[in-house]
């Protein structure tokens, strides 16, 4: 599937990104905790690793995740050097108040007036940046939408005396690797809806489901699971509500968007679409393939 997007408005938010950076002291990435590979810019971490700030990695909307997969994304982004990681959603004001505590502790020289701490909130669109935003300053200041890119310009907030925090807007990358890292985004409305077909994106959602959540499709569509692929998940959802076309034919596409807003909305039960070991696997497949057409290409077959 080709997945093209790169407004200018992102190439502008990117140097932006990259002169607030250089004066804050830490650099808080919120992450889809449902998503938190395919959901983690590589252009953030470059441009952290490059300024040398430490990072606090959110798994935001956990509320939505699988909680039996969350600790091992943790314990991944844990690994990194000068990384901690928080495990929250941003709709609970009790998970928002730990988040300053932590971030404090990548930057203890920053605890004054005179020094504050400067957190800079960084991350893909609709992750939950502006929800987050709104919970830690405890008013509406940052739009919240469940539109993707929303936030146009950075903004920053007192919280306190002693800490401020900037909000940023969300910064996509130019090129997506893999491709089910672009179904995904795109299932969790990171990517607008022009940049993708909701069919395709509904079949990955409904492969992943038949997967790794085969019981949540019997419990809320009674598929019958261990004889049908992804196209018959979509085409039974089509079936039980009625989802016809004129003259019969079955409406796959309102099929498709039905189970698209039930991942989003969380209808379907607590879901993470990727483990730590299920990105290992996609990323070496990748990589072993890309061999395979490297050597195919030397020894001249097509
Ligand atoms: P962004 O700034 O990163 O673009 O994201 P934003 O805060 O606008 O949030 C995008 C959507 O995600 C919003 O949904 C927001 O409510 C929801 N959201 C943010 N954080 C969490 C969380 O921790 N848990 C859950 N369940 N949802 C979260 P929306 O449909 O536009 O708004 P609403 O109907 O929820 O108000």
């Amino acid at each position: 599937m080709a997945i093209s997007w790169y407004p200018g408005h992102m190439v502008k938010a990117r140097r932006d990104a990259a002169e607030t950076l250089a004066r804050a002291d830490v650099v808080i990435e919120v992450l889809d905790a449902r998503l938190p590979g395919a959901s983690s810019n590589p252009m953030i971490t470059q441009l952290r690793e490059h300024r040398q700030r430490p990072g606090l990695v959110v798994l935001n909307k956990s509320d939505l995740a699988d909680p039996a997969v969350t600790p091992a994304w943790r314990d991944f982004f844990e690994a990194r050097p000068r990384t901690r990681v928080i495990a929250l959603s941003s709709k609970r004001a009790s998970d928002v108040a730990r988040l300053v505590p932590l971030a404090a502790t990548l930057a203890p020289h920053r605890d004054s007036p005179l020094k504050p701490l400067r957190l800079m909130v960084m991350g893909i669109p609709n992750v939950g940046k502006s929800t987050l935003i709104n919970a830690l300053v405890k008013r509406a200041v940052a739009k919240v939408g469940d539109q993707p890119a929303v936030t146009k310009q950075q903004s920053r907030h007192d919280l306190g005396s002693a800490v401020e925090v900037i909000d940023t807007p969300g910064l996509m990358w130019p090129a997506i690797e893999h491709p089910s890292d672009g179904l995904m985004l795109a299932a969790s409305h990171a990517i607008g809806a022009n940049a993708y077909i909701d069919e395709e994106v509904a079949i990955f959602l409904a492969a992943t489901l038949l997967e790794r959540y085969p019981a949540r499709l019997v419990e809320r569509y009674e598929c019958a699971v261990d004889t049908i692929d992804a196209v018959g998940v979509i085409e039974t959802i089509a079936a039980r509500r009625g989802y016809r076309l004129q003259g019969g034919r079955v409406d796959f596409e309102k099929a498709a968007l039905a189970l698209v807003h039930d991942y989003r909305s969380g209808a379907l039960g607590r879901v993470s679409l990727e483990t730590p070991a299920s990105r290992a696997a996609m990323v070496e497949a990748a990589a072993v393939a890309a061999a395979d057409v490297s050597v195919a290409s030397r020894e001249g077959n097509p």
